[in-house]
């Protein structure tokens, strides 16, 4: 391992105190490996080599572990990952389009980072945020329905080191290594923060309770008007036609360069 002495240290102090909350240390590995990323910005061969002296493990069994789960990163990853949405209902709804859009921008396909190492942009399935699609998660923070003009002022904020929100929970967005170490079991104070459950949801608790309901007459008739007025929509048009419009009307470069 070439890691200073002091950030060794650091990381051995950290280590023990996720270990002792498992019966078995090899039980840490998933935190353990976040707080690596939190350090090297990607589960890096110092700290793949770290994971195993500290757990008892081979370096195959942090490997095969390391390259299971896509949060775990094995080149260095962008400050920021933007994952795009792209399963069936994100994917009618614009996130084909968002990604395309980003792609473009940014100059770079699926997994790549672009060479400022600002962002790693993914494609990424289902959040279980369908009604509020497309989303996007940045450092998976949701972004709900975006667009490909929203997208571009999103990062165009990040490059330029302006505080971004995400729709629902806490703000500002954290960079990749700030929430790797939150990952790996240390809270920041954050959990609780920032809106929660959206409109859109909470429409579908409601609807749920009146399912529960005796019904009265008129009762359907008289709340579905409310329940679709409280759910934003990105747009009355249909998908397709939304995402070429949307794409049509944009002004803005095509790529960073043009910006500059
Ligand atoms: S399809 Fe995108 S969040 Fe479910």
């Amino acid at each position: 391992m070439t890691y200073r002495p002091e950030t060794l240290r650091t990381l051995r102090l950290d280590a023990a105190a996720v270990i002792a909350r498992y019966p078995a240390p090899r039980s840490a590995l998933l935190p353990l490996l976040h707080l690596c990323q939190s350090v090297d910005g990607y589960v890096s061969p110092d700290g793949l080599a770290f994971c195993a002296e500290t757990l008892g493990l081979t370096s195959a069994e942090v490997s095969a572990v390391a390259t299971f789960y896509s949060q775990f990163k094995r080149q260095p990853n962008g400050q920021y990952t933007l994952g795009v949405c792209i399963t069936a209902l994100c994917g009618l709804m614009g996130g084909d389009a968002v990604f395309e859009r980003l792609s473009q921008y940014l100059e770079v396909g699926h997994d790549q980072t672009t060479a400022d190492g600002m962002f790693t942009l993914e494609k990424i399935e289902c959040n279980a945020a369908c009604d509020y699609a497309p989303v996007v998660m940045v450092n998976w923070e949701f972004f709900d329905n975006q667009t490909p003009r929203s997208v571009i002022e999103l990062v165009n904020d990040l490059r330029a080191g302006r505080a971004v929100n995400p729709t629902r929970g806490p703000g500002p967005v954290a960079t990749f290594k700030q929430v790797s170490r939150v990952l790996a079991g240390f809270e920041d104070g954050l959990s609780d923060q920032g809106p929660g459950a959206g409109p859109s949801s909470l429409a579908g608790l409601r609807a749920a309770g009146m399912a529960g309901q005796a019904p009265t007459p008129g009762a359907l008739t008289d709340q579905a008007p409310t329940l679709a007025a409280e759910t934003p929509s990105p747009t009355a048009e249909t998908p397709a036609v939304a995402a070429e419009t949307s794409i049509a009307e944009e002004t803005e470069p095509t790529s960073p360069k043009e910006a500059g």
